[in-house]
């Protein structure tokens, strides 16, 4: 049995999550000129609108293959980021998300992972992952905050360099034999 992906739309109280459109290449570009995005995650620095459109259809296509799909965060007509669902092809995906300086402060971000946390639990996912660099802690209080404890401390790579990360973990069961 294929596992079920998620939707173009979902829900998320005065929000709603929508699969990335050509549209989005203007908030990929915002994305990609913040400092801190680009420190903590892995949006290339300032993408030329060829390169955000091409970065655009790229997940697109990896929505289609049913590998990652991101969503556009919209409230009424501003979008404040990005956040969305990755490793879809294997039972426990990885949360991301990145907003715009102006959105934040606001748990926002919260909200996003509660709203793929909600879809995981009614959609066989056993347990959802976020994974956060070491200092990041504006991301790793999201984490919490969403109801994820820290599973594992690794060395890995981040941008091509060695760092420490936090992997964190949401069980859709507590009280059910977590997986590996
Ligand atoms: C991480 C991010 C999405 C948080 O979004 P947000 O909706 O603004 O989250 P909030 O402002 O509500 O902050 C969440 C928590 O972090 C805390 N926080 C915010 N900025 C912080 C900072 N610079 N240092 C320490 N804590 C910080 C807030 O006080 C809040 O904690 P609380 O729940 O204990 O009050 C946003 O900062 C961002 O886009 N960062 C750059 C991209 C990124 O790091 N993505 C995640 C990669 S794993």
């Amino acid at each position: 049995m294929p596992l079920p992906l998620p939707p173009p739309e979902l829900p998320c109280g005065p929000l709603t999550l929508r699969a990335i459109t050509d549209d989005d290449w203007r908030l990929e570009q915002q994305l990609s000129r913040c400092a801190e995005v680009v420190r903590w995650t892995s949006y290339p620095a300032d993408l030329s609108e060829v390169e955000a459109r091409s970065r655009v259809a790229r997940q697109q296509e990896r929505a289609r293959q049913g590998a990652t799909q991101r969503y556009a965060i919209w409230e009424d007509d501003v979008a404040h980021g990005t956040c969305g669902l990755g490793s879809l092809g294997q039972a426990v995906p990885e949360a991301m998300y990145a907003l715009l300086p102006t959105a934040r402060g606001r748990g926002i971000a919260t909200a996003c992972v509660k709203a793929l946390l909600d879809w995981a639990a009614g959609h066989d996912r056993p347990a959802v992952t976020i994974v956060t660099v070491d200092g990041n802690a504006a991301s790793a209080a999201v984490a919490r905050r969403a109801g994820f404890d820290l599973w594992q401390t690794v060395e890995g790579d981040h941008r091509g360099r060695s760092a420490t990360l936090h992997r964190w973990r949401w069980l859709a069961d507590p009280r059910a034999s977590a997986p590996a």
